[in-house]
């Protein structure tokens, strides 16, 4: 092993995976480092979705390998990836409605005393632990999640992943259905994640909020990958055109599905 070398958090190396005819992702490569932030951008059908269900274990790739911190993970299920420090933030959240975010966040892995029954005060008090780390404001502890704003359910989201250990975290579209106010709330909850080295994968049409809080975006096209950048290498129009058009601008490393301009 070189030294000094950081090794990846996440490596996902030549995946391809088809439906039918159809190549959903082809020969992506990507990886993500810890305390970094890496935007998944694409017009619709690019394959963003389908690239990260394969490494939350949703859909078996056809080819390609996953490596988590420098060793090959074996990734067939959603119980595999979570095992390996691997949560996903689905932009529905999934959350239990009608109960309060304690026993959202134990929802199916709840606490009990030593005589076998449900341990509320350890679960509450485990929940404002998590909760105050993400937003030191909330206080709405004893209100079912369907009183919460968009923001504070999304961070009952993110506190449930990361209570049960999660390093990286992947978030799909996680401000499309906000307003402005909650967007900059769920923008500083991915500041408190990076600070605390957590990864995080984010697909998202905003190109601003890309700029805002990714320090790299891939973006992809008909299932290949066009090109990987850091932000501050890149304009947001050049990021435009390589969603667009394909094209790969200098301050971005080119991926097999760059347009090739003839010479
Ligand atoms: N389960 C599936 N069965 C058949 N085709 C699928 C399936 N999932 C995805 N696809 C196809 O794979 C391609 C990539 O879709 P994917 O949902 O990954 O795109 P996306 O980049 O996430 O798009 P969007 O921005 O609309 O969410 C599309 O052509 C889609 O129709
Ligand atoms: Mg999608």
């Amino acid at each position: 092993m070189m030294t000094g070398a950081r090794t990846p958090l996440v490596e996902m190396r030549n995946i391809s995976i088809a439906f039918g005819g159809i190549h959903a992702v082809e020969d992506v490569s990507v990886d993500l480092y810890a305390g970094e932030v890496v935007a998944l951008v694409g017009h619709n059908g690019a394959g963003k979705s389908t690239l990260i269900k394969i490494l939350s274990g949703a859909y078996q790739r056809d080819s390609g390998t996953i490596f988590v911190n420098g060793e090959e993970a074996q990734i067939s299920n959603p119980r595999d990836a979570k095992k390996y420090g691997i949560e996903t933030i689905y932009q529905t959240l999934a959350l239990a409605e009608n109960v309060d975010a304690a026993a959202n966040l134990f929802l199916g892995r709840e606490l009990m005393t030593p005589w076998g029954t449900l341990d509320d005060v350890a679960m509450e008090s485990e929940t404002r632990k998590v909760m105050g780390r993400l937003n030191p404001r909330f206080q709405r502890f004893k209100e079912p999640v369907s009183n919460l704003s968009g923001g504070q359910r999304q961070t009952v989201a993110i506190a449930r992943a990361i209570y049960f250990n999660a390093r990286i975290l992947i978030m799909d579209e996680p401000t499309a259905a906000l307003g402005p106010q909650e967007t900059a709330q769920v923008a500083e909850l991915v500041r408190q994640l990076k600070s605390e080295g957590i990864g995080i994968f984010l697909i998202s049409h905003d190109i601003h909020d890309v700029f805002d809080l990714a320090d790299r975006v891939v973006v992809m096209k008909n299932g290949q990958v066009v090109g990987t950048a850091a932000t501050k290498d890149v304009t947001e129009d050049e990021v435009l055109g390589m969603i667009i058009l394909g094209k790969c601008p200098p301050g971005a490393v080119a991926g097999p599905g760059a347009l090739q301009v003839a010479a």
